[in-house]
């Protein structure tokens, strides 16, 4: 039975709604480009080492605490806080949390607001509106606004429905659908001239690369962010799992989908790519790498779909349809995090806090918007540069150096009995406790 809180009603609702938080712009944006340009192959390698060494055990460290306490990130931290000083850490560390996941969501929803404005175009276009569909790709304070706004509306109608009616459901109907468009789109374009040189680039190793620092802190950066670590949003999608499901097996599955995604992903954005340099697209910025930023999106592959003719149409209502899917999976897991504590810590009505947070969320979005220059790079780097690693960090000392090794073990064996005499008990305690402490404290200085 669902508690009163919400729970997922299954395994496949919450892989859909943990994976579909993992899966998002990080994956299909920056997993590709960062790959191109960090060697290739060599990135995908080191990627795959460190997404399993150390964004896995901190990705288990969040579901646990999160299924242990059934509450939200301020409240189950400070519940497995024994004495009064890690007490104010936890509320410390919680409340950075939902801050920093908050401004996530503000930046996160403008560049998702760009993705439906490009889904429009096509449509636009079908219909013969092209003043509209210009309008719709040019970058502009209204356009960038209103869009913003659409999507946090989205976001917050699904939230407010809660987490069965809600996420879960919305996660199993978006999720398989993104999974069925990247595999058509990659089916499509790996067929067009110039695609085996993309698939070149992303898969022959560079290894001269591999024990690049730059590489190693990308490859981290990238992992944490993509598993959307350290701000509490799988701690709370945690609160809501059955303690009669297999943490361990459901946490790796959910590892697997996020990294097998992206490496998905490179095989249709590098192919792509480079077919579009074959169509005369400029893909290269003036110091010779590839362009990777907001310009790969709005502009080189927007102009490779136009080289296309009529069937580019078709592959650019796909690709930002996937855009879309892939943004709003992963924003109500964002927005989730600070709602479920409105709603445990100050008993606010889940919809009226979906509404409220939603509002002030967007409001931040809106000032980002109207000072974009100044702003949109500070609140990236920040949250996801600074704030991020730091309590990624905090989650692991949390659990491994604050928490009851027994209570640990007590919670997991609920739907896992035979955890005890398993690999996972016997690597994964010393990792949290050890090895991500260290590697995420030498790459941040990095
Ligand atoms: N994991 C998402 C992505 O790869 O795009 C981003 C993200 C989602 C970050 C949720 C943080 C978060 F709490």
């Amino acid at each position: 039975m669902a508690s009163a809180r919400g729970e997922f009603s299954s395994r496949f609702g919450f892989l859909m709604a943990a994976s579909g938080s993992a899966v998002g712009l990080g994956n299909i944006w920056g997993f590709p480009t960062n790959a191109a340009s960090n060697g290739g192959a060599a990135f995908l390698f080191t990627y795959l080492i460190l997404a399993f060494a150390l964004a896995y055990p901190a990705l288990m460290a969040e579901l646990i605490i999160g299924r242990h306490a059934r509450a939200n990130a301020v409240t189950a931290l400070r519940s497995i806080s024994p004495g009064q000083k890690s007490r104010l850490l936890a509320t410390t560390v919680g409340f950075v949390g939902i801050l920093t996941v908050s401004f996530i969501l503000s930046f996160y929803a403008i560049v998702s607001g760009w993705m439906i404005a490009f889904f429009f175009d096509p449509i636009a276009r079908i219909l013969g509106m092209d003043g509209l569909a210009q309008w719709l790709t040019e970058d502009a304070v209204l356009r960038n606004s209103l869009f913003v706004v659409l999507f946090m509306v989205f976001t917050m109608y699904i939230i407010s429905a809660g987490v069965k009616d809600g996420i879960e459901k919305w996660a199993s109907r978006l999720m398989p659908s993104l999974i069925v468009i990247l595999a058509l789109l990659i089916l499509y374009v790996i067929t067009l001239p110039g695609a085996g040189d993309g698939l070149r680039a992303y898969l022959v190793p560079d290894f001269s690369r591999i024990a690049d620092p730059a590489l190693l802190v990308d490859a981290m950066g990238q992992a944490f962010f993509s598993l959307s670590l350290g701000v509490g949003t799988m701690l709370v999608y945690g609160s809501y799992i059955s303690k009669k499901e297999n943490l361990p097996t459901i946490g790796s599955l959910v590892a697997l989908l996020d990294v097998g995604i992206a490496v998905l992903a490179g095989m249709l954005i590098l192919p792509a790519m480079y077919v579009a340099l074959n169509n005369g697209v400029q893909i290269f910025d003036e110091s010779g790498g590839l362009i990777a930023g907001p310009g790969l999106i709005v502009s080189v592959l927007p102009a490779l779909f136009n080289t296309m003719g009529a069937v580019g149409v078709f592959v650019a209502f796909a690709f930002f349809a996937l855009m879309t899917i892939a943004s709003l999976t992963s924003s109500i897991s964002m927005l989730e995090v600070p709602v479920a504590y409105g709603v445990e810590h100050h008993g606010l009505e889940r919809r009226k806090a979906a509404i409220a947070i939603g509002s002030i969320v967007t409001l931040v979005s809106l000032v980002i918007v109207f000072n974009f220059d100044p702003l949109f790079d500070l609140v990236v780097t920040y949250t996801t540069e600074v704030s991020q690693p730091l309590l990624g960090f905090s989650f692991c000392i949390f659990v491994a150096w604050i928490w009851k090794r027994n209570d640990i073990l007590e919670e997991i064996k609920q739907g896992c009995p035979e955890v005890e005499s398993g690999l996972f008990w016997k690597i994964w305690p010393f990792y949290v406790k050890f090895i991500c402490p260290v590697a995420i404290l030498v790459v941040y200085f990095q």
